[in-house]
């Protein structure tokens, strides 16, 4: 008996353990979905029900949204690995490359720190699950959803007319908002805290940027195309061009006083005064230089990378490197070259060896 409890309480406190641990990474840990396969298991267990709760990191109203909607976790899966794809992407050439771990804590302690990295983050994979969300909206993958098809069928004043299938890019950005921004919600209703205040601004920044960037397409039809009628609908952009919008964004963040109440404000006596647009990103600490490795930091230095002795940009070796200097190895690569056609019929090739330098930072 007395063993038994014992046997109960210490599996109580295992959980609140793991529970602690998850929470001392709750930064984001939604953000597992991208990279783990954990959201189709749950739709295709028998019961979602109690499959919802065994998603590690999920707060309570995340839960909640995946218990109503189990194949809505299928949407989240796929805006964060959007995201993280996209992120890994616009990075390649910078010295923090968007690494991820394939443990629950994604991108390590990289966001433990309010930095403009962490900023792209948080902007990038809220984006993300609105465009998943809004193209399977689209593709008819929701049961709550649809095309959005308000105007269905009316005329413009330009005189073509509404058809096909409009993102329903609204019940997108709900969706975001209600999943994605659910953890901040909850801690900062316990407490504000400028994290909160960042994280909050910089999901709402992605979405933003992606609701900007709806754009209508048409088809003509008539004979022979001669576009004697219009239909038009309003669509998402590639993920791509959302993905650009926001490294843009990513260089001209904005710095944030850390005292900041309510609302985030400038940092800087001179600069206060001055506005914060809604879709700016907004970071609170300084990055590190990413130069070096830093276990602790989660970060894995330069070391070894691939730099371009030509660039001038970020993937120069100069810069890159950190001023370390660089590694060159020459390497033949064989190719079929001067190719011939000959009569008839086939096609005869030299083979020929190019030499490439590649430089790798010391
Ligand atoms: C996650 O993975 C990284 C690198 O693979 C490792 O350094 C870190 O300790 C892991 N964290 C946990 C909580 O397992
Ligand atoms: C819709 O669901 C199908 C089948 O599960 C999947 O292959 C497709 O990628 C989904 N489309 C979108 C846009 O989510
Ligand atoms: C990022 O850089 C590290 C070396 O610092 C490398 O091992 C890794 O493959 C790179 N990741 C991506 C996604 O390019
Ligand atoms: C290196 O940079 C130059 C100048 O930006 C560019 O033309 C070239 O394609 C780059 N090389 C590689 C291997 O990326």
């Amino acid at each position: 008996m007395e063993r038994k409890r014992c046997e109960q309480c210490q599996r109580i406190l295992v959980s609140i353990i793991w529970g602690l641990t998850l929470f001392s990474v709750v930064d984001g840990t939604w953000m597992y979905l991208g990279i783990s396969a954990v959201g189709s298991s749950v739709t295709t267990q028998e019961d979602p029900d109690s499959s919802c709760t065994e998603v590690p990191g999920l707060v309570s109203p995340q839960i909640e949204v995946c218990r109503k909607n189990p194949e809505s976790l299928l949407c989240i899966s796929e805006g964060a690995r959007l995201g993280i794809t996209e992120c890994q992407y616009q990075f390649r050439n910078e010295r923090w490359n968007c690494t991820t771990n394939t443990n629950y804590t994604v991108f390590g302690d990289v966001l433990r720190k309010g930095t403009r990295e962490t900023a792209f983050i948080y902007a990038i994979l809220s984006a993300g699950v609105v465009h998943a969300t809004t193209k399977s909206c689209s593709a008819g993958n929701l049961t709550d959803c649809s095309c959005d098809m308000s105007h269905y069928g009316e005329h413009d004043v330009e005189g073509w007319k509404w058809g096909g299938c409009s993102d329903n890019i609204q019940y997108g950005l709900w969706f975001s908002k209600t999943f994605v921004d659910a953890p901040e919600v909850m801690t900062h209703e316990s407490g504000r805290n400028i994290r909160n205040t960042m994280n909050l601004h910089n999901n709402e920044a992605g979405r933003i940027v992606a609701e900007r960037l709806m754009s209508l397409k048409c088809r003509c039809h008539g004979v022979s195309g001669s576009c004697a009628v219009k239909t038009c609908w309003r669509s998402l952009p590639i993920f791509r061009d959302i993905g650009d919008a926001l490294k843009d964004k990513y260089e001209l963040s904005v710095p944030i006083a850390r005292r900041s109440k309510r609302r985030p404000r400038r940092k800087g006596k001179t600069k206060r005064r001055q506005p914060i647009k809604t879709d700016d990103l907004i970071y609170v600490h300084k990055s590190p230089n990413y130069c070096r490795p830093n276990e602790k930091k989660g970060i894995l230095g330069t070391v070894g990378r691939l730099c371009n002795k030509t660039s001038l940009g970020s993937d120069s070796c100069d810069l890159l490197c950190c001023g370390r200097g660089y590694n060159t190895q020459i390497v033949t690569y064989v190719s079929r070259c001067h190719c011939k056609f000959v009569w008839c019929c086939h096609v005869q090739c030299k083979t020929c060896q190019t030499m490439i330098e590649k430089h790798t930072c010391k």
